[in-house]
């Protein structure tokens, strides 16, 4: 129906009279989009039947994270990410074959140029925190060996701080690093064991989270992006599975098969072959890549 014969803006055909508008749109996926919108925010307003000054409270909102959003905090993927929607995006985007390593959300700390490292390097720059060996094989579908695969891994110290939180009181690139795997497809490297922390919670989105009784935090992880030619890229996540809030991850990144046991090593035979010396953490953990349709 032409936006003439839809007639006067009512209560009842909102969405349609606003949407009949669109009808010379110069692109039509932007139309597409913003039909949906328009149907779903006006379905969500009939719904809720919102007072003047709630809907300013709403509009006041917005203009907070915006206010909150700058080249280094982006406001609005932490409110996309809170509401699970970074997650959805994701899932829609990465449906992978059976058997293939599922993926989660890449998270606003991934810095892209960190050192490239031998095999076997420490993350850790600056000795604090518990030490973590962290080992496994990057497969194919078929469990073929991936030589040459490159493996960004990236985690919080034992504080739960990244290292660009912490400018100036972590060492720059401070438990960051890229891998690359030999002709067995094995990889492994030190770190500290990772603890859970707060998403940024200072600003409108985690002034929401405590509006709506929900905790800001994120289980303990490492961050993975994985590359290798002939397969499609995954960028991960491996999740401590006794960590206090592996069922409530404040940004809904937590999936079953990126659950990894953190092991408490004490054997002193195994502290020597590993190199360390005291008791450390283990963590073993394959990934198997899709390949590139
Ligand atoms: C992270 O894991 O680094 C992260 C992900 C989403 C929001 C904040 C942090
Ligand atoms: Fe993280």
């Amino acid at each position: 129906m032409s936006s003439e014969e839809q007639g006067y803006f009512t209560e009842d055909n909102s969405a349609e009279v606003v949407i009949s508008r669109n009808a010379d749109a110069k692109d039509a996926r932007v139309a597409e989009v913003m039909g949906a919108i328009t149907r779903h925010l006006h379905a969500a307003v009939k719904e809720i039947e919102p007072t003047q000054e709630e809907w300013f409270e709403a509009i006041q909102f917005l203009t907070k994270v915006g206010h909150a959003s700058d080249d280094w905090r982006q406001e609005f993927i932490l409110l996309s990410d809170s509401l699970g929607v970074s997650m959805l995006v994701d899932a829609i985007n990465n449906r992978k074959p059976s058997g293939a390593s599922e993926s989660t959300v890449l998270g606003p700390f991934h810095v892209a140029d960190a050192p490239e490292l031998p095999m076997g390097s420490d993350i850790c720059l600056d000795q604090k925190g518990e030490p973590m060996l962290v080992k496994g094989r990057i497969v194919g579908i078929d469990g073929a060996p991936i030589s040459g695969a490159k493996i960004d891994v990236w985690q919080a110290n034992d504080e739960g701080f990244y290292d660009v939180q912490q400018k100036g009181l972590q060492p720059d690139f401070n438990l960051r690093g890229v891998f690359r795997t030999g002709d067995d497809g094995t990889y492994h490297f030190k770190g500290v064991k990772p603890k859970c922390y707060p998403i940024p919670d200072d600003g409108p989105v985690g002034k929401l989270l405590e509006t709506l009784g929900r905790h800001p935090f994120r289980p303990a992880h490492l961050h993975y992006i994985l590359e290798a030619d002939g397969f499609e890229t995954l960028i991960t996540h491996i999740f401590d599975p006794d960590d206090p809030y592996i069922h409530t991850d404040a940004v809904f990144g937590v999936k079953e098969s990126l659950l990894a046991k953190f092991k408490r090593v004490e054997d002193p035979e195994d502290i020597a072959e590993a190199g360390f010396d005291g008791p450390f953490f283990e963590v073993v953990h394959d990934f198997v890549l899709a390949p590139t349709s």
